[in-house]
């Protein structure tokens, strides 16, 4: 009696569990962010609704999820410098979940008529922001390529290092020197 009673709780427990919705899924590699190894450590996960955001670090293969996510509508998207992924609108009803793919500004849609797409749900970069790239990495390479650049770096070699190589090797001629010197006299 008492082992069905258990079992009877646990069952009432699962039960309670699995009506709280979990909104979850992966960030996936495609053209625009070829490797995880390139999601920025930055990335946040964020479920937005009328009364609270919620947030989420996205882990480094990619995943996020949030727990015990409460019936309504929300807005999924994901915040980093360097790149735009996907948005989503999400109707959480008990324990299901219904994702659709929305963007910047977009009203939820208002009939369920619209087909969710499959939840949990995969993320996908649409836009990387090549500005904020290109003043770090590529003008360095570009100032070194630049024939200015060669040219002034030429010139320095000529000002600064010639003189201290000839001065070097002069200095090298009169140890020589000296010590063949010495080597005569000892000879002598
Ligand atoms: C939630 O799902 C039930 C069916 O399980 C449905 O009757 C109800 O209309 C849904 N609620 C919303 C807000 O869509
Ligand atoms: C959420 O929706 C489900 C299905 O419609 C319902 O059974 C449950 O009571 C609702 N929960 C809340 C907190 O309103």
């Amino acid at each position: 009696m008492r082992l069905f009673l258990a079992l009877a709780l646990c069952f009432v427990c699962f039960i309670q569990l699995s009506m709280q919705a979990e909104v979850q899924g992966k960030i996936v590699p495609n053209l625009v962010m070829r490797s995880l190894n390139d999601l920025p450590y930055d990335t946040h996960a964020k479920l937005i609704s009328k009364e609270l955001i919620r947030d989420y670090p996205v882990q480094r293969n990619g995943q996020f999820s949030f727990t015990n996510v409460e019936n309504g509508t929300y807005l999924l998207r994901f915040e980093t410098i360097e790149y735009d992924f996907a948005q989503f609108h999400i109707i959480v009803n008990g324990s299901r979940v219904y994702p659709y793919y929305t963007t910047t500004g977009e009203e939820r849609p208002s009939t369920s008529a619209m087909k969710s797409i499959s939840h949990p749900i995969t993320v996908r970069a649409v836009q990387k922001h090549e500005y904020l790239q290109e003043p770090r990495k590529f003008s360095l390479i570009r100032l070194l390529k630049s024939p200015m650049m060669l040219l002034s770096l030429a010139s320095v070699v000529m000002v600064f290092v010639l003189p201290k190589l000839s001065e070097h090797a002069r200095s090298m001629e009169v140890t020589q020197q000296q010590q063949e010197s010495e080597v005569t006299k000892k000879t002598t």
